[in-house]
């Protein structure tokens, strides 16, 4: 056994089980999974935590519209998120829901200690209030000054809350930065942030009580606490803060807090100061990633063009998607996700580099050495270089894992990958095979190819656990341990009996798999007939009661106070009307003029910044540009 290093302490954020998980949660899940196994492998005393995010208003929402209780809700979502990690062999040493009774208990004893602490107090909470949504805005959410949820009208109004005096912990958390560069980074991401706290510090508000799907305050059960208060200390809560006291004392502070660059400011500004207010050491490091975006943009849910890693593995296999994001995208930085690039990547490296390498060594060994893995006997040219090049390539893989730089990690190994392959031409086996004489010599670069697949088995083991134990079940090496320090020596083996198996990594047909990928997008996937997420039913009546008419327009203009909208005078028949719309970015109001629309007719009157607007027009709406819907029907004819 290696010599135990110290303690490693990693976690990702804990997902929003809001709807399945996409390859973007997927990413970050496999960086921290291989940095959990590069670190185990190389003699630490790993613990890895991933979980769900599971209270909240918006998961509340979501469950009410899926017609299930909260509780039935997230069950059944990270029901799906388990199955997912277990599919892709994630090693997690535990995983919190934070609707378990260990996280909530926890939760309230720590909003208790930050209270006792004299940092939590209670106060007025001034926001911009929606009745119907029940939901409070600030003045910068709101759309066109309404609600951005419904877009009615919002109310100023108060509500009664608990406050974390955040602004306390200004200095302090300047001073974090300041003294500490290694807590953030990258160092873009800790300038950011540095600038962010100079601005000024206000205290949180942590309470809400316009819904209640959350942990209740410990002083008051008409609010529940901020969700991301209670997100947050789940990276504590896991290690049985602050009542048990063993993991906790064994596993904190965490090494790393791994998490997307969009949500770093609550990592390294409350999280923080949480822990100042609760005594509890800080974090050692938080590290932001970069997103995955698609070539049209972010990947959303909303636009149905979120990229399922489940589709993925059953096609390529879980190590070819990990491969796949783990050598592809530079740490931090963000990455564009196409279909293309995945499949040369898993043909070039993984079917020829990879592939290649394994059956011809195997092959070889079994044609020219009856299947026994030879000692070396008589040195030739190159072999020197070769294990050189073998024997180096673990310093500078651990060296680039340090920087979280997987992607230069693997192409330090494919470069002892592409120089054994070149190797094999080099000594052209198959020559010294047509002379007995050369024996000897054939059995020592038989030997040496075994080493160096050795060598690459050990060192893809953090990365492709299962593609490294089949190369090692291929090289007669299915008894032995992965060890981090075999990958050092050269000479290990000799005696084993070797076994070719299927090709680890087919050829893929690059032109075939990408139709068959846009298809499937196309359709949504073969089983795919996807409910759509609706508002409630209602009844009959309740259409019934819209009158909906076919008008003209006939001006357009642009709203003088607001970007926004758009002012139509719009014909029905006898009457001609004022009717605003926020669709200011899909249309220049002369492309407006003289189409033939749908108006709901007797939607009371509302005042949009100053002016009047009598009804509302039908659009389809894509998320980023609106359409009118157009009938060919003249004007003044009623729509049923
Ligand atoms: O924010 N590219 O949960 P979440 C790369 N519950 N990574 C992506 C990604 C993309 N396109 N989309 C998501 C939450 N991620 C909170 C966290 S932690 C105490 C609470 C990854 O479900 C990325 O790591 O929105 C991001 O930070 C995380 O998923 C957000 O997941
Ligand atoms: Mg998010």
């Amino acid at each position: 056994m290696t010599e135990k290093k110290g303690k490693y302490y990693i976690t990702t954020p804990i997902y929003y089980p809001s709807s399945n998980l996409h390859i973007g949660h997927t990413y970050c899940t496999v960086m921290a999974d291989a940095m959990a196994r590069f670190k185990r492998l190389s003699g630490y005393d790993v613990r890895f935590l991933t979980g769900t995010d599971e209270h909240g208003q918006k998961l509340q929402a979501a469950a009410e519209k899926a017609g299930m209780t909260p509780q039935a809700y997230v069950d059944n979502v990270v029901a799906g998120i388990k199955e997912l990690w277990k599919t892709m062999e994630i090693s997690y040493d535990d995983f919190i829901r934070t609707t378990e009774p260990r996280h909530k208990e926890r939760v309230q004893r720590i909003f208790m200690k930050m209270y006792e602490n004299g940092d939590i107090y209670q106060g007025e909470y001034e926001g911009m209030y929606c009745t119907p949504c029940e939901s409070f805005w600030t003045e910068s959410q709101l759309h066109d000054g309404n609600c951005p949820d419904c877009g009615r009208p919002v109310q100023k109004a108060k509500e009664d809350a608990y406050f974390f005096r955040l602004s306390r912990y200004e200095q302090k958390l300047i001073d974090l930065f300041e003294n500490n560069p290694e807590f953030l980074q990258p160092e873009s991401r800790r300038n950011e942030m540095l600038s962010f706290v100079r601005q000024g510090l206000e205290d949180l508000c942590i309470s809400r009580s316009t819904f209640n799907w959350g942990i209740p305050v410990p002083l008051n059960d008409k609010h529940v606490i901020y969700v991301w208060l209670d997100a947050l200390s789940n990276y504590i809560t896991a290690l049985g803060y602050p009542d048990e006291t063993e993991l906790y004392e064994t596993y904190w502070p965490a090494d790393v807090h791994l998490v997307g660059k969009e949500i770093v400011r609550f990592h390294t500004v409350i999280w923080p100061a949480m822990l100042m207010s609760m005594g509890a050491p800080l974090p050692k490091q938080v590290l932001g990633h970069g997103w995955l975006l698609l070539e049209g943009g972010k990947m959303s849910k909303s636009k149905g063009n979120v990229v399922d890693p489940v589709k993925l593995i059953e096609r390529y296999g879980i190590d070819a998607l990990k491969y796949f994001l783990l050598r592809e995208y530079t740490f931090g930085q963000d990455g564009i996700f196409t279909n293309e690039v995945m499949l040369n990547r898993m043909n070039y490296d993984l079917a020829n580099d990879l592939g290649n390498l394994v059956s011809r060594t195997v092959s070889m060994i079994e044609k020219y050495c009856g299947g026994t893995v030879p000692e070396s006997k008589v040195p030739g040219d190159h072999d020197e270089e070769l294990k050189a090049v073998a024997t180096a390539a673990a310093a500078k893989v651990e060296a680039h894992m340090d920087r979280f730089s997987f992607n230069l990690a693997l192409e330090e190994i494919w470069v002892l990958i592409r120089r054994t392959n070149k190797y094999i031409d080099e000594t052209s086996p198959w020559v010294l095979a047509k002379d007995p004489a050369n024996q000897e010599r054939l059995d020592t670069v038989m030997h040496n190819l075994a080493e160096s697949l050795r060598i690459v088995s050990i060192l893809i083991n953090p990365f492709m656990a299962a593609t490294s134990k089949e190369i090692r079940k291929q090289l007669g090496l299915w008894f032995a341990e992965v060890e981090w320090q075999d990958s050092f020596v050269f000479d290990a083996m000799g005696g084993e009996t070797v076994k070719k198996g299927d090709p680890i990594f087919p050829r893929l047909d690059i032109e075939k798999e990408l139709a068959e990928l846009e298809a499937m997008i196309g359709t949504g996937g073969e089983d795919a007939n996807i409910p759509l997420e609706l508002k409630p039913a209602i009844e009959y009546d309740d259409f019934a009661k819209i009158d909906f008419r076919v008008g003209t327009i006939l001006k357009a203009e642009k709203h003088p106070k607001a970007d926004k909208l758009l002012v139509f005078q719009v014909k029905m028949g006898t009457e001609t009307r004022q009717v605003i719309s926020g669709v200011a970015e899909s249309f220049k109001p002369e492309e407006a003029v003289g189409r033939q629309v749908v108006v709901v007719a007797n939607l009371k009157p509302r005042m949009l910044r100053g002016m009047e607007s009598k009804g509302m027009l039908l659009f389809a709406d894509n998320g980023e540009r609106c359409e009118f819907v157009t009938t060919t029907a003249p004007d003044g004819e009623t729509v049923s």
